[in-house]
């Protein structure tokens, strides 16, 4: 093998690596929001549901989790970029949903279940469209 081939090798070498770095990058840049938000939303929707199977609904922890859970999905517009109208409304039914939830201020698991059925149904008929 003369220097040229040789040389030739090693180049393709360093391509194919810094290709791969690149790559690499490109995928670490895909736009965290939307699982961020959706997250934190699961995370606020679970304990609330493991209040209720488990028969422990205390009031102002059902509160906190609801209000985190409303003010979160105010972020779903923003973490959704260049979303369609239908996405944006199914949003906005999520947050009406939300906001009667907070009002109804459940203070035992009866009440908390029933506030938080619309919240869920909302969450599932988005998903079923775009998830
Ligand atoms: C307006 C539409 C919409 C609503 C409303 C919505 N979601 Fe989502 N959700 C999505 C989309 C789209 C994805 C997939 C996101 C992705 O792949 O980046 C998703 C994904 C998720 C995930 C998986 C996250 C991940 O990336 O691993 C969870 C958990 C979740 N949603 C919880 C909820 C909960 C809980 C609610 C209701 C309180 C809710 N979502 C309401 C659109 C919605």
């Amino acid at each position: 093998m003369n220097a040229r081939s040789a040389l030739l090798i090693l180049l393709g070498l360093v391509i194919g690596i810094l290709g791969t770095v690149f790559a690499m990058k490109a995928l670490g840049d895909r736009n965290p929001m939307p699982h961020a938000v959706m997250t934190v939303m699961g995370h606020h929707m679970g304990a609330l549901s493991e209040a209720v199977k488990t028969r422990q609904c205390d009031a102002a922890q059902a509160n906190d989790h609801l209000l985190r859970l409303q003010s979160t999905a105010g972020d779903i517009a923003a973490a959704f970029p260049g979303a369609e109208q239908d996405f944006l409304d199914h949003a906005g039914r999520l947050r009406t949903a939300l906001q009667n939830a907070v009002q109804a201020h459940p203070t035992d698991c009866a009440a908390l279940a029933t506030a938080i059925k619309p919240v869920g149904d909302a969450c599932q008929s988005c998903h079923q469209k775009y998830r």
